[in-house]
């Protein structure tokens, strides 16, 4: 059963969706609405498809106009070019590894919510000075893992992250817990053997594993507004 985004979804922030932000890759666009309807009946309606595969596009096209209650961003965000096509394609938020100042330049200016990617501490700082809190940290384990967004807690207190890379349930708490955390990304709910058996029950069901894996955002910081909010 879908589950619709909360009503307050428009003022909420990509990192208070959901615990978890499944990270998806499709080879073929049909399957987007079934797996993208898996993910939302298992409690995860925030999904990242990434760009890189040529169904990408498309995919996004149509698990937006078709799953009542998905909040469908793109991922692998890589150029400017992408962003306006994501965006057009009715991306709701968007996802790099990493960023230059002209990608951060088409983000800004994009309308929607985004999350650059960042693995260390001086990139941060940059984008603090451009007035983007929220980041993605990537790769998280081999960036440095709980311990490096512990570090980064105390003399950067406005950054919030979304970690990926090497998340999976058993280390996914171990992030929930940190303060600078608010959601975790990561493949583990969406295995490609799962997608092409076309098996969404138990795609649902891993969302729904995941989606358990609870945060609590502290009071106070769950509405942003410089590239922080959902539309
Ligand atoms: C990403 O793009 O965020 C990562 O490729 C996801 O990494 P994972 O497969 O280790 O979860």
């Amino acid at each position: 059963m879908a589950s619709p985004l909360p009503p307050s979804a428009s003022a909420l922030s990509v990192l208070d969706v959901a615990p978890v932000l499944p990270v998806v890759v499709v080879t073929d666009a049909a399957d987007a609405v079934p797996l993208a309807r898996a993910l939302v009946a298992g409690g995860l309606p925030a999904i990242e498809v990434t760009l890189r595969t040529p169904a990408a596009l498309e995919a996004i096209r149509a698990a937006a106009a078709e799953v009542p209650g998905a909040l469908v961003g793109a991922g692998t965000v890589l150029t400017p070019g992408q962003v306006g096509d994501c965006v057009a394609a009715g991306a709701r938020f968007l996802v790099s590894p990493g960023w230059t100042d002209a990608l951060l330049t088409a983000m800004q200016a994009s309308g929607v919510p985004f999350l650059p990617g960042v693995s260390t501490t001086s990139e941060v700082v940059a984008l603090l000075e451009r007035g983007v809190t929220e980041m993605k940290f990537f790769p998280a384990q081999a960036a440095g893992g709980t311990a490096y967004l512990r570090s980064l807690a105390g003399p950067l207190p406005r950054a919030r992250f979304c970690p990926t890379g090497g998340i999976g349930p058993v280390n996914a708490p171990d992030y929930l817990a940190l303060p600078n955390v608010g959601c975790v990304g990561g493949t583990w709910m969406v295995p490609q053997d799962a997608i092409a058996a076309r098996d969404w029950a138990r795609i649902e069901g891993l969302a729904r594993e995941a989606a358990a894996l609870r945060k609590q955002p502290p009071p106070g910081r769950r509405a942003f507004s410089a590239g922080g909010t959902c539309r």
